[in-house]
Formats: structure tokens, C-alpha cells, sequence
């Protein structure tokens, strides 16, 4: 059965952004070193895999998704992935209000909420875990109930400024259990089960 897990990098003090992100620069400023760890390893230049182990198994963890869920924030500052994230699986944007032009290749708005949204990416994925991306859209997952995992890379810098991943979250009871703690050069990938307080 699919299930719903965010990739994201992120800082040690818990940014994802450095500040002023936008669609000029996604990550903000210095924010572009949270994905060093894409390349730090050496990379494969015709895929962009990572050479090294445990770069090379996130990656491929994150290509064999069925499905991605974006916030239209990240979808925006992306350039929509100009419609194909990879291997042309369908791509899920949560938005309150869809533009008037339709989304691009693969992606579609979604204007009924993250239950639905959640629910579309699963009938789409043919059984394959689904991709999130984005902070606003990952507390609304896990504030619903619909997060089933993390993957994170921290990434050993302190950015200071910026998009923080969990900044607008209430005080709750969500446990976190590590299920996968790989070293790569110059990030930790940690793969967290997560479990809502019921
Ligand atoms: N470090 C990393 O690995 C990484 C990975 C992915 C993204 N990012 C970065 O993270 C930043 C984006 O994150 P973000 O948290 O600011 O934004 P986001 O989650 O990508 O998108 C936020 C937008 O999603 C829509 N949305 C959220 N909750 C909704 C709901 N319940 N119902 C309807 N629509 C909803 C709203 O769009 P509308 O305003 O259109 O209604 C909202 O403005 C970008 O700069 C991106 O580059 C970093």
C-alpha cells in the first residue's frame, strides 16, 4: 500500500529555505547548500544520481515514487518541474485557488483539501509510495493524520534564517521512530516512522 513521505533537506536548525526564497531561488540565500549533498559525492552526470552508497539509495527511493504531493509554493519556485518531475508520474498541487491556466504536463491543481488531495495521489500511484514536498503541505499531512514517513537529509549547517519545516506546528504527541540512519559525505539520511497521536 502506498504511503505518504516527505523528502526534504534540511539545516540543522530545522530550515529548509535559507531567506527569500522564491522562483528566482527555490532553497533562498545559501539555501542551494542543502542540496550538496545531491552532489558531493560525485554524481552520475547523465541521471544526476548520486555516486555515492547512501546518496544513490535515497535517490532511487525518491525516482520509484508513484506519485508527488507539492504545496503550490514549491510547485512555483520549481517552475512546475516543467510538468514531469520523473518518469512522468502524476504530480498533485495543493492550492486554495488553481490559476486559470492549467497546470503543466503531468501536474494538476487540487483546490478540496489535503484529504483529497492525499487520496488522489494514492488512486494515481498504482500502489507506489508518494513524494511530499513542501513544509506548508507536510504540517497539514501530519496535522491530518496522512504523513506516514520522513525522510530527511540534515545537512551540517546552520542557516539561521528562512522557511523553518515545522514552524506553524501546534504542541501535539506525534512520535517519531528512526527506521534508517545512513551516513553519505556531509549529510545524515534519517527515515522517520511517524505516528499521530490519536
Ligand atoms: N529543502 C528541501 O529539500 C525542499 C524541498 C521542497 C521544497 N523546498 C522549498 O520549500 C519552499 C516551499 O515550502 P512552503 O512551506 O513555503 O510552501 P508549500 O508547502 O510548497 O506551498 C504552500 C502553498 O500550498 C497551498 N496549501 C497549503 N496548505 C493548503 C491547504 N490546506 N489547502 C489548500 N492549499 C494549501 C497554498 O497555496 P495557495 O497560496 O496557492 O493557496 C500554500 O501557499 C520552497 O521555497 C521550496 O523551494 C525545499
Amino acid at each position: 500500500m502506498s504511503k505518504v513521505v516527505l523528502y526534504m533537506s534540511m539545516s540543522v536548525d530545522g530550515f529548509i529555505t535559507g531567506p527569500d526564497d522564491g522562483m528566482d531561488h527555490g532553497l533562498g540565500v545559501n539555501g542551494e547548500r542543502l542540496h550538496d549533498w545531491l552532489r558531493s559525492g560525485g554524481v552520475d552526470p547523465r541521471s544526476h544520481r548520486p555516486v555515492d552508497g547512501p546518496g544513490a539509495t535515497v535517490f532511487d527511493e525518491l525516482m520509484a515514487t508513484g506519485a508527488v504531493i507539492a504545496g503550490r509554493r514549491t510547485f512555483a519556485n520549481a517552475g512546475g518541474w516543467a510538468g514531469d518531475h520523473h518518469d512522468g508520474v502524476p504530480i498533485f498541487v495543493l492550492t486554495h485557488a488553481a490559476p486559470d491556466e492549467p497546470a503543466p504536463g503531468h501536474a494538476r491543481y487540487v483546490t478540496d483539501g489535503i484529504e483529497s488531495c492525499v487520496a488522489q495521489a494514492k488512486a494515481a500511484a498504482g500502489g507506489r509510495d508518494i513524494l511530499l514536498h513542501g513544509a506548508a503541505v507536510a504540517q497539514e499531512c501530519l496535522r491530518a493524520g496522512l504523513l506516514d514517513e520522513m525522510e530527511l537529509q540534515l545537512m551540517p549547517v546552520l542557516l539561521g534564517q528562512g522557511r523553518r519545516l515545522f514552524e506553524d506546528m501546534p504542541p501535539d504527541h506525534t512520535e517519531l521512530q528512526l527506521l534508517r540512519a545512513l551516513d553519505g559525505p556531509g549529510v545524515q539520511h534519517l527515515r522517520y516512522r511517524v505516528r499521530s497521536a490519536g
